[in-house]
């Protein structure tokens, strides 16, 4: 029988979500890739684990998340199941829903129709009567924003998410939806754009709507999905998202990967690995909530959480990183 480590809460840092009464741990995990019914079910439950007794109290799905699609809820479900049930009010999961699922006209973007449906089938593959977090995954060109909000409104209201959150949302979208949520009286807790070294979007403008609205972020591939770590500096490992071809996978290219090479000297001089100074560094936004981390094996998520021993830069560093980035 597993039993949650008793120290689990010491060392992992908690952050307010926007102005929500909610605080997310800074590492949060994620289960897009590598806890699929392809994978291996006990080395998920393994990193599930290791991840809850290290303070992790976030784990973030998605209707599609697998592959096959579906199948990380399955799993996911299944470790609540053996391991996790007892803790369910110590957890904070989320689901999202937005990408294709199902043929037809209803099974992907933003009607009412598909989101209620397909957060039903979530609660179902994960064996919960809620949710705490559910997204809109990515931002629908042709239904009325005031629809899918509603049905977000509605999701709360119908006891199936106690929180709703955006995924992929432009800076003026945001604004919008902020403002119509918080008009409903569900106000949208939390952003989840992709933010890391390489990609900046949010610095242009983003984060500023998310100060502006009380709302809170978590941040996805802050790693650049194995890119910003030092796996890739003495070559490509067979076992890696590259060396496995994963139809998911960081662009590794000459240049890149000598960038990565002179950040890493700085983050040995911080006594960091690289993975952990990269993570420091998106954290350092006050807006950015918690650094949504993906994982191969329970290792991974070990280096990771060590990052909270040291959160801070000095202005030296960011300005190296800054010509580095530039360069
Ligand atoms: N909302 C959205 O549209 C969206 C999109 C994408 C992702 N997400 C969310 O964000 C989560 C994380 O995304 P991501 O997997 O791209 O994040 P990531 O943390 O940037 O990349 C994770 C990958 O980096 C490598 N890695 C992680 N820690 C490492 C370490 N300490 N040292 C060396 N390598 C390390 C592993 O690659 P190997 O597998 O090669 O070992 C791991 O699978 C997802 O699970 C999902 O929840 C959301």
């Amino acid at each position: 029988m597993y039993l949650a480590k008793e120290d689990r809460y010491q060392k992992m840092q908690y952050k307010r979500c926007g102005k929500s009464g909610i605080r997310l741990p800074v590492i949060s995990l994620g289960l897009w890739l590598n806890f699929g019914g392809v994978d291996s079910f006990e080395n998920s439950r393994a990193m599930v684990r290791r991840a809850f007794d290290l303070g992790i109290t976030h784990f973030d799905l998605a209707n599609n998340y697998g592959p096959p699609p579906g199948s990380a809820e399955e799993t996911f479900g299944e470790i609540l199941a053996k391991d996790l049930q007892p803790y369910r009010d110590q957890l904070i999961i989320s689901s999202k829903a937005g990408y294709d699922m199902w043929p037809g006209p209803y099974g992907e973007w933003g009607s009412r129709k598909y989101l209620v449906s397909s957060l039903d089938q979530s609660l179902k593959r994960m064996k919960l009567s809620y949710v705490d977090i559910f997204y809109h995954h990515r931002p629908d060109p042709d239904t009325p924003l005031e629809e899918t909000m509603g049905a977000l409104d509605f999701i709360v209201r119908s006891g199936r998410a106690l929180y709703v959150g955006i995924s992929n949302y432009s800076a003026a979208d945001t604004q919008k939806a902020a403002q119509m949520l918080r008009e409903m009286g569900t106000p949208c807790l939390i952003h989840q754009p992709r933010y890391n070294m390489f990609d900046r979007w949010i610095e242009n403008g983003l984060t500023h709507v998310l100060q502006q609205e009380g709302v809170g972020s978590i941040v996805f591939s802050p790693l650049d999905q194995g890119a910003l770590t030092d796996r890739y500096l003495m070559g490509i490992p067979p076992e890696s998202r590259v060396g496995m071809n994963r139809r998911f996978k960081p662009t590794i290219s000459e240049s890149k990967i000598n960038k990565v090479r002179m950040l890493n000297e700085i983050a040995v001089k911080r006594g960091q690995t690289m993975a952990q100074m990269a993570l420091a560094w998106v954290l350092r936004l006050p807006e950015v909530t918690s650094a949504l981390i993906g994982s191969s094996k329970v290792e991974q998520i070990e280096d990771a959480v060590q990052t909270v021993n040291h959160l801070e830069f000095s202005t030296d560093e960011l300005v190296q990183i800054e010509t580095i980035l530039a360069g």
